[in-house]
C-alpha cells in the first residue's frame, strides 16, 4: 500500500505538479482560443494596437486575465475574449506566455 501511494503521490506531481505540461496546454490554448489572431505567434504583437504580450510574467498574465474576466479591467474586445476562460484556461495561459522569451 505505501509503495502504491508513494506511486500516485509522485505521478500526480509529474502531471499536475509540472509546469512544462500547464505550458503546452497554455499554448494550444491561445491557438485556440484566438488570442494568436491579435497577439501574434510568440505573443509579438504585429499591430501597435494589440499589446505585446512577450516577456510578461505569469502573475501579470494570471491578474489581468482574471481582472477582464470580472469586470475590473475594463476593454470590450478583452472582457469578451476572457469571459468564456476557465480558472484553469487562465493559470495554463500564464504559464505558456510567462514562458515566452
Ligand atoms: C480581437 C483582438 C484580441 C484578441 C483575440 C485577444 N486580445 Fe488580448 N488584448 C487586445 C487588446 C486591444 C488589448 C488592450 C486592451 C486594453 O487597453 O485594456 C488586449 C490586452 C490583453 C492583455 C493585457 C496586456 C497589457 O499589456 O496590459 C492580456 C494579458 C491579453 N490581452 C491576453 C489575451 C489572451 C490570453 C487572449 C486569448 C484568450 C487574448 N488576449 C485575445 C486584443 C485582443
Amino acid at each position: 500500500m505505501k509503495f502504491v501511494s508513494i506511486m500516485a503521490f509522485s505521478l500526480s506531481v509529474l502531471f499536475s505538479g509540472s509546469v512544462y505540461a500547464d505550458a503546452v496546454a497554455g499554448k494550444s490554448a491561445y491557438a485556440a482560443k484566438g488570442c494568436i489572431g491579435c497577439h501574434g505567434v510568440g505573443g509579438q504583437s504585429m499591430v501597435s494596437a494589440y499589446p505585446v504580450l512577450k516577456g510578461r510574467d505569469v502573475a501579470f498574465i494570471v491578474k489581468n486575465l482574471t481582472d477582464y474576466r470580472s469586470g475590473a479591467r475594463q476593454n470590450g474586445t478583452m472582457n469578451a475574449m476572457a469571459a468564456g476562460l476557465s480558472d484553469a484556461d487562465i493559470k495554463n495561459l500564464g504559464d505558456y506566455i510567462g514562458s515566452l522569451k
